[in-house]
């Protein structure tokens, strides 16, 4: 495939053939993209329209774990609502030189990551790339200060809760057994006369 539309865009046949997405690079049995799995084979669209822009599932069709980590973000938010100006995937990791973030090459290496953001947000700094795009508390191996904070967090509430609950359990008897003492109380200070001069009987 990548040879019968290369015969006219060799550019990027020639762009495609060194990207994470070839076999020759990849070397990987799973199921690889070539041109008409993103662009279609007889429905090829320009690539500036928004239709084109918005289906996401160019990528997530494969990527479908990170790309739910993406779609946590915010420009993975806004474009699912249908805005186009935001950071769609090929937006980072480039559409026909994909390669591994580890890659020097890549968009997104740390030689290369601030010039990426650059290209939307003028005055991008190396800082501010550091923000984690595909960041989730799911994971404890890449993400372990997310994973362990959100537990963190959430066992705290959840103790919090069971502790007062519990707390409230135990002392529901005790609040019971004061109400009936305080009524027996003040049953009694009813039934003693007021002040001394009363010649009244305790039942009035
Ligand atoms: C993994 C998905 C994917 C594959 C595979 C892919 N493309 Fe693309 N292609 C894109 C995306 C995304 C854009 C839009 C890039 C942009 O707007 O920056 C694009 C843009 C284009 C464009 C127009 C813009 C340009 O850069 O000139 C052409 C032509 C094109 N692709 C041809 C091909 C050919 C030929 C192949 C096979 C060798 C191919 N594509 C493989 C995703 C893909
Ligand atoms: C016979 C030559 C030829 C072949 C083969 C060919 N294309 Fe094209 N393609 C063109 C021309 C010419 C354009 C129009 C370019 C323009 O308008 O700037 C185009 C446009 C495109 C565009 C839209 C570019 C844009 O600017 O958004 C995409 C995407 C594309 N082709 C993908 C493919 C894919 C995928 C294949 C293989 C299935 C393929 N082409 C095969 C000649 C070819
Ligand atoms: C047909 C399935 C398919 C599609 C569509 C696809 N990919 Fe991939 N991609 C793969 C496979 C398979 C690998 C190799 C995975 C591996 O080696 O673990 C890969 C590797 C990658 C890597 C390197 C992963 C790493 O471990 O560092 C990135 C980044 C990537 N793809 C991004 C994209 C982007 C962006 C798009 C859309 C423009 C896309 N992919 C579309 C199948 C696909
Ligand atoms: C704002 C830029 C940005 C966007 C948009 C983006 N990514 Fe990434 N992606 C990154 C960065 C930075 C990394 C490396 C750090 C990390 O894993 O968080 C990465 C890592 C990856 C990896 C390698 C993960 C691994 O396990 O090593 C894959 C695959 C990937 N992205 C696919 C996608 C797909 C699919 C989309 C769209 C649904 C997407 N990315 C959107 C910036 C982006
Ligand atoms: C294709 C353009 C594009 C690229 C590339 C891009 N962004 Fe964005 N990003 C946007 C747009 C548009 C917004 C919406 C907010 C705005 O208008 O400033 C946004 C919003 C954000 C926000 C949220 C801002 C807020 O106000 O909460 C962060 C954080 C962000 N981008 C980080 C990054 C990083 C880091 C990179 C590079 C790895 C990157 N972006 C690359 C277009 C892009």
């Amino acid at each position: 495939m990548p040879v019968t539309c290369g015969r006219c865009h060799h550019g990027i046949e020639e762009q495609f053939e060194n990207s994470i997405h070839a076999k020759r690079v990849n070397g990987s049995t799973k199921e690889l993209p070539v041109c008409n799995d993103c662009h279609t084979a007889h429905a090829i669209r320009r690539t500036d329209e928004d239709r084109f822009r918005l289906d996401m599932d160019k990528c997530g069709r494969c990527h479908a774990e990170i790309a739910k980590t993406y779609f946590d973000t915010y420009h993975g938010k806004v474009s699912r609502l249908g805005y186009t100006k935001t950071a769609k995937c090929y937006d980072c990791h480039g559409a026909h030189d994909v390669l591994r973030v580890t890659d020097p090459r890549s968009h997104l290496s740390r030689a290369n990551v601030a010039a990426t953001c650059q290209k939307c947000h003028a005055g991008a700094t190396r800082r501010f790339a550091g923000y984690l795009t595909h960041a989730t508390h799911h994971d404890p191996r890449k993400y372990p200060f997310l994973f362990y904070t959100f537990w963190g967090m959430t066992m705290l509430l959840l103790g919090t809760f069971v502790i007062g609950g519990l707390h409230t359990l135990l002392w529901l008897p005790r609040a019971f057994q004061m109400r009936r003492e305080l009524r027996s109380a003040e049953a009694e200070s009813a039934a003693t006369p007021e002040t001394p001069a009363s010649k009244e009987s305790p039942d009035a």
